[in-house]
């Protein structure tokens, strides 16, 4: 199901002296069977525009495009029920969405409203309860009993019972420790993969953007700034930046490694004019090396002027892509070389920059241009031997 906005403006209390423009003027499209990512900051506007997506808002002018359905202001919000069914939610705040006596009975609640018998709503709740990752023994338990993670899981599960077309998601790992939110990223990637789900995620980790969605939309103060793949969002590191919006780790990191490559080849410039005997051999040594396997991270950065990816975001992908064998070799190497104090100012940056980087993450992301974890390791060694051998 396609979902287009067109000039939606939203007011909060509208034509009452407390009336807080939410949305204004918004234009996008979420385009069928895609894995969309909205993102901004605090207050930009991201649930207000999810509430529109089943009816539970409706524009103060503009219009919603809600498959066949077109929501104004207008419209006679009653007759939306079946929109429900089709476009499923999972608020930011999920204990609002609980409300039964024990978790079977709460998730059974949507497909029972819709007409299955409890017979079949309650064996549909056993199977959902177990796709959320938590126990048969919690059926009977009551949903107010649960940690704030597994809150969210029912109510995921429940919103799943209905077997929505599109699945909306706001913040959906919030309150998960790691393990708990890889597992639930998984769960909508398989459904987005394999049930040909339309995904719509709220989220302000730029990880998940980059690993898992194929579509995305910037908000800033109720406008969209910016919609696009998430390879020309993230393009644009100072625009991010700009914006106080973060560059997902990986991309992140090797502008930090490019950042400490071009401070290397500064002080061995430097190093260079002051001693002019050995310069000659210095030059030859960093042309050589600017021409060995080691150059990986020269060659994509010219490639990228190509590319609509950054610099660094081009390198990061085509690093993703290519095989690890550079690294054997150079660590070989680097195991017979000295490394240099400018090679251990650079380790220690790099050790610095590492631990930042892989800061709550224990896991590769393997999909996209996210670099795996050995990627990393493979890069910095050819950055180690750079400094090592310049
Ligand atoms: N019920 C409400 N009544 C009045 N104003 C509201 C209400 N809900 C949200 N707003 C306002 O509308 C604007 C957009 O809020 P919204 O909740 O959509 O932001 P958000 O992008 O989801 O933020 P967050 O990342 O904090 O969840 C904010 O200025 C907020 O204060
Ligand atoms: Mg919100």
């Amino acid at each position: 199901m396609e979902i287009a906005f067109k000039k939606v403006s939203f007011d909060y209390q509208a034509g009452t002296p407390f009336s807080n423009t939410a949305l204004k003027d918004v234009t996008f499209t979420i385009p069928s069977g895609s894995f969309t990512a909205i993102i901004g900051h605090t207050g930009s506007g991201k649930s207000t525009i999810l509430q529109h997506l089943n009816g539970l808002l409706k524009p103060t002018s503009g219009e919603v495009h809600l498959g066949d359905t077109l929501i104004t202001k207008d419209s006679d919000m009653k007759g939306l029920k079946g929109l429900r069914k089709k476009v499923g939610i999972v608020f930011q705040f999920p204990e609002s969405q609980l409300f039964d006596e024990t978790i079977g009975q709460d998730i059974a609640f949507g497909p029972k409203n819709f007409g299955m018998s409890q017979e079949e709503a309650l064996v549909l709740a056993h199977d959902k309860l177990k796709e959320v990752h938590l126990p048969d023994e919690y059926f009977d338990r009551s949903p107010f009993d649960l940690s704030g993670g597994q809150k969210r899981r029912v109510a995921i599960a429940g919103v799943l019972a209905l077997e929505p077309e599109v699945l909306v998601l706001d913040e959906p790992t919030a309150g998960l420790d790691p393990r708990g939110a890889k597992e639930m990223m998984q769960l909508f990637y398989r459904l987005h993969t394999e049930e040909g789900l339309t995904i719509v995620l709220v989220t302000h980790q730029m990880e998940y953007v980059a690993s898992f969605a194929d579509h995305v939309i910037v908000l800033e103060k109720g406008q969209v700034v910016k919609e696009g793949s998430p390879e020309e969002i993230f393009s644009d590191a100072n625009w991010l930046h700009e914006k106080q919006l973060s560059l997902p780790w990986a991309s992140a990191f090797h502008r930090e490694l490019l950042k400490a490559k071009d401070e290397l080849d500064k002080e061995t410039t430097l190093e260079d004019s002051d001693n002019s005997p050995v310069s000659q051999d210095a030059k030859s040594t960093r042309e050589e090396t600017s021409q060995s396997p080691l150059s990986q991270s020269d060659a994509s950065m010219e490639s990228s002027s190509k590319s609509p990816l950054s610099q660094s975001d081009a390198s990061v992908e085509s690093s993703s892509k290519r095989p690890l064998s550079q690294s054997d070799s150079s660590m070989g190497s680097l195991s017979k070389s000295p490394v240099s104090p400018s090679g251990c100012q650079l380790s220690q940056r790099l050790d610095k920059s590492l631990d930042q980087a892989l800061d709550g993450q224990n896991e590769p992301l393997s999909h996209s241009y996210a670099l795996t974890i050995d990627e990393l390791a493979d890069r910095i060694v050819l950055f180690l031997k750079e400094g090592a051998d310049s």
